[in-house]
C-alpha cells in the first residue's frame, strides 16, 4: 500500500494499493483500458477531497498532464491546459500574458483538471464562464472523447461529472480568454478592498490582487493548516422559502434569483455559534464558518461528529439541509 496521506489537503490518513501518474494525453491512450473495471480515483491538487477510509483497495490517478496551447481569434484567446496544472499559477500566467478573464478565480486550491469538476466560482464568476471545450477519457466508452461547455450540464457547485462520478477522467481543458479586459467587480467585498487598496477596478491583475487579499484574510491556507475550502454548498432554496426564513432572520444574507434564492450557509452556521467549535482534531474555523479545519490529529470519527453537529443544528433552526461540498472517498454519515 502507498501512504498517500500528504496528497489531500485535509491530511486524514489515506492508503492505496497503487498509484499510476499520466504524464500525456498520448500515455493515458496506452494504459486507460485495463483499468476500467476496477475502482479508480483521480486526485489532482487533493485539495477538494474528503477521505472517510484510510484504505482504498482501487488505483489512484494522477493526472499530471502539462499540455499547454494557445490559440488566437482576434481578441479570444482559447487555451488549452492540461489536467495537472496547478490552478492558480495558470490564472496568474494568463494574466501576466495579458489575457483576461479569471482574476476573480486567483488563489483558488488544486489543478486545472479538477475545476470544471464542481465548477469552481469565487466573486461573481465561475469556471463555466470561461470554459470552452474538456478533453476526457471516457471509462465507459474507453475513448478519449471531447465536449463542448454546453454538454458539461455545468451550475452551482455542479457538472456531468458530479452526475457520472466515476466515468470520466478529464485530460485538458480548454479556456476562453479575452484580450479585453472586462472586470466583474459587483461582489460587494471586492469593490471594498479595491477601494481600501488604492487599487484600479479596471485592471484584472488588481482585481486578482483583491480577491488574493480577501482570501489570504478569510480563508485558512491549505498548505499550512489542513481544509479543503467550503465543507458545505450554500443551499439554493425556492424564494418563498428564503421570504419566510427572511421573516425570522432579517440579517440573513440571500442572493435572489428569480424562482430559486442562494442562502449563505456561512451565516447559518455561524449565527449558531459554531465558529472555533472542536471536536477532536477538527474545528470550525473562527474566521469563516463554512470552513472545517484539521489540526493534523484529526480523525475521520471527529470530523463525522463535527458535521452531524452542525447539520443537525442548521436543520433544527433552520428547516433547512446543507448538502457537502467536496467530494468524499467513504460514507460521513
Ligand atoms: N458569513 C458569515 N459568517 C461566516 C461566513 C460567512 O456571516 O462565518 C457571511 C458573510 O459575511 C457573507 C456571506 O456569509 O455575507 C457569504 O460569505 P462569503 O462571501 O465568505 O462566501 P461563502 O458563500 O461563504 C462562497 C464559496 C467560496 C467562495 C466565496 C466567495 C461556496 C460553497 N463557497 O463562500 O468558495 O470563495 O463564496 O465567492 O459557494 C470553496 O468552494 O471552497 C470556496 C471557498
Amino acid at each position: 500500500m502507498f501512504d498517500l496521506t500528504d496528497l489531500t489537503t485535509l491530511k486524514l490518513p489515506f492508503m492505496a494499493k497503487s498509484v499510476i501518474k499520466l504524464s500525456s494525453v498520448e500515455n493515458v491512450c496506452v494504459s486507460m483500458q485495463e483499468l476500467c473495471s476496477i475502482p479508480r480515483l483521480v486526485v489532482g491538487g487533493g485539495s477538494n477531497l474528503v477521505v472517510l477510509e484510510p484504505k482504498f483497495d482501487g488505483i489512484v490517478l494522477r493526472p499530471e498532464i502539462q499540455y499547454y496551447e494557445v490559440t488566437e481569434i482576434g481578441n479570444d484567446v482559447y487555451l488549452e491546459v492540461g489536467a495537472g496544472h496547478p490552478w492558480h499559477k495558470l490564472v496568474m500566467r494568463t494574466l501576466d500574458a495579458g489575457w483576461f478573464g479569471l482574476e476573480n478565480l486567483a488563489l483558488i486550491p488544486g489543478w486545472m483538471g479538477a475545476a470544471p469538476i464542481q465548477n469552481i466560482g469565487a466573486y461573481g464568476v465561475e469556471l463555466k464562464d470561461h470554459c470552452h471545450r474538456v478533453k476526457l477519457y471516457d471509462f465507459e466508452e474507453q475513448a478519449i472523447i471531447e465536449l463542448s461547455a454546453c454538454e458539461l450540464n455545468f451550475g452551482y457547485r455542479h457538472s456531468v461529472f458530479k452526475e457520472n462520478p466515476d466515468r470520466f477522467l478529464v485530460l485538458t481543458v480548454t479556456l476562453r480568454l479575452s484580450k479585453h479586459a472586462a472586470p466583474r467587480v459587483s461582489y460587494g467585498v471586492i469593490s471594498e478592498e479595491l477601494e481600501r487598496r488604492g487599487l484600479d477596478a479596471e485592471k484584472p491583475l488588481d482585481i486578482a490582487r483583491a480577491v488574493i487579499s480577501i482570501r489570504q484574510s478569510k480563508l485558512p491556507d491549505p498548505d499550512i493548516t489542513p481544509n479543503v475550502g467550503s465543507f458545505f454548498k450554500n443551499p439554493v432554496v425556492r424564494s418563498e422559502v428564503a421570504d419566510r426564513l427572511l421573516d425570522e432572520f432579517p440579517e440573513m444574507p440571500v442572493y435572489f434569483d428569480g424562482e430559486y434564492t442562494k442562502i449563505a450557509a456561512g451565516w447559518l452556521i455561524d449565527r449558531l455559534g459554531f465558529r472555533g467549535r472542536q471536536v477532536g482534531g477538527f474545528a470550525v474555523n473562527d474566521r469563516q464558518a463554512l470552513v472545517i479545519t484539521n489540526d493534523g490529529t484529526g480523525t475521520a470519527d471527529d470530523l463525522r461528529e463535527l458535521v452531524a453537529l452542525i447539520l443537525s443544528s442548521v436543520k433544527a433552526t433552520y428547516g433547512l439541509s446543507l448538502a457537502v461540498e467536496p467530494t468524499q472517498l467513504g460514507q460521513l454519515n
